[in-house]
C-alpha cells in the first residue's frame, strides 16, 4: 500500500497539535491545515485552509489519502459545511476518515449527531472519537481555565457529579492509531482518562500541586449560561454549553471506558499526573513554576 498522506484539520489545535508527530514517526506524510499556516516545521507540510472559505479546499485535498475531521468548532449545524468538502475528499481519493467528536454526542444527536452518520456512510473506512471532556481545559483558552486564572474560581453546572476527565495527548493517540492501523475502526470509540473526578476533585488537586487558592464554584443552568453569553460567548452556543454542564449534573459523564489503553496499549494519564506537569500555567504570577 502506498504511503499514506493525512491531512490534519485543525493542526494547530488541542488534539490536532499532537497528533503530528505521532503520525511523523509512524512514517505517514503530513498535510497540516489551519488558517494561518506557518512555515512548514520539520517533516510536516502546512496548508491554509478555513471552513468558511472553500477556495482553500482543492489545495488542502490534492493526494490526500487519510483524513483528520475537526467539524468548525461551535458551529451547532456543522454538517452543511463538512458534507461538500467531504464528498469532494472521498472523490480525491481519500478512503480513510476520523472523526472528532465528542462523548455527549451520539448519531442520534440532533445537529451534530448527524457528523456520525455522514463520515459512517461517506468513508469507505471510518472512526468516530468521543472523548468526555479534556484536560486543556484547564490550562488553555477554555472559560474553566480563565476562571482558575482570573479569580481562582472554576464556575460550572455540574454540582458536585463526576466527569472521565481526558488528556488531548491520549486522545490524539487514539486517533493515530485509528488513522494508520492497517485494518480501519469502522467504529464509535468512547475515550475517557483512567478516573472519573467532579470539577471540586480537581480544583483540589491543582490547589494541591500548584500552591494556589482553587475551588469549584457551582451555579445553576441559566446562571452559567448567562456567565458564558456575559463572556462574549454567542447566546446559543452559550446555552448549549451550559445544558452539557446540567446534563453532566444528571450524571452523563460519569464513566470511564478501556479505549485508550486497548487500543494504544498504554495507560491514560490522571487528572493527578496532568496537573503535576501543568502546574506553572496557574501558579501565581511571580511563582515561577508553582509550589
Ligand atoms: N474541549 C473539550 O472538552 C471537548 C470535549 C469533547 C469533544 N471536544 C471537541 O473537540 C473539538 C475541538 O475542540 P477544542 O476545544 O479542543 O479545539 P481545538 O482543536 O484546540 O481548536 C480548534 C481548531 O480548529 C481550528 N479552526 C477553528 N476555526 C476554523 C475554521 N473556520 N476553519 C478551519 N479550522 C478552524 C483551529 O485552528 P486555527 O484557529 O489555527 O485555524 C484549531 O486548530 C470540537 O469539535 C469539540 O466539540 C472538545
Amino acid at each position: 500500500m502506498a504511503e499514506p498522506t493525512v491531512l490534519v484539520t485543525g493542526a494547530t489545535g488541542n488534539t490536532g497539535s499532537r497528533l503530528l508527530p505521532l503520525l511523523a514517526a509512524r512514517g505517514a506524510r503530513i498535510r497540516a491545515a489551519a488558517r494561518r499556516p506557518g512555515p512548514a516545521a520539520g517533516p510536516y507540510e502546512t496548508v491554509r485552509f478555513d471552513w468558511r472559505d472553500p477556495a482553500t479546499h482543492a489545495a488542502a485535498l490534492r493526494g490526500a489519502t487519510h483524513l483528520y475531521l475537526i467539524a468548525p468548532v461551535a458551529e451547532a449545524e456543522p454538517v452543511s459545511l463538512v458534507e461538500p468538502f467531504l464528498a469532494d475528499a472521498v472523490r480525491e481519493g481519500v478512503r480513510r476518515v476520523v472523526l472528532l467528536s465528542s462523548s455527549a454526542v451520539s448519531a442520534e444527536t440532533p445537529g451534530l449527531g448527524a457528523l456520525h452518520r455522514l463520515v459512517q456512510e461517506t468513508a469507505p473506512e471510518w472512526t468516530v472519537l468521543r472523548p468526555s471532556w479534556f484536560m486543556q481545559n484547564f490550562t488553555r483558552d477554555h472559560p474553566v481555565a480563565q476562571g482558575i486564572r482570573a479569580t481562582g474560581e472554576i464556575v460550572t453546572a455540574t454540582g458536585d457529579a463526576r466527569v472521565g476527565f481526558v488528556d488531548a495527548g491520549d486522545i490524539a493517540a487514539v486517533a493515530a492509531r485509528a488513522l494508520l492501523d492497517e485494518r480501519p475502526h469502522d467504529t464509535a470509540h468512547i475515550i475517557t482518562g483512567p478516573e472519573a473526578i467532579g470539577y471540586g476533585d480537581a480544583a483540589r488537586i491543582i490547589a494541591e500541586v500548584s500552591g494556589r487558592a482553587v475551588h469549584h464554584v457551582a451555579v445553576d443552568t441559566a446562571a452559567l449560561a448567562g456567565r458564558l453569553t456575559d463572556a462574549g460567548y454567542p447566546k446559543e452556543f452559550a446555552a448549549m454549553l451550559a445544558g452539557l454542564d446540567e446534563n453532566i449534573r444528571h450524571g452523563a459523564e460519569d464513566r470511564t471506558t478501556d479505549t485508550v489503553l486497548r487500543v494504544t496499549g498504554r495507560a491514560p494519564r490522571s487528572f493527578r499526573d496532568f496537573a503535576a506537569e501543568h502546574r506553572a500555567v496557574w501558579a501565581w504570577p511571580g511563582l515561577s513554576g508553582g509550589s
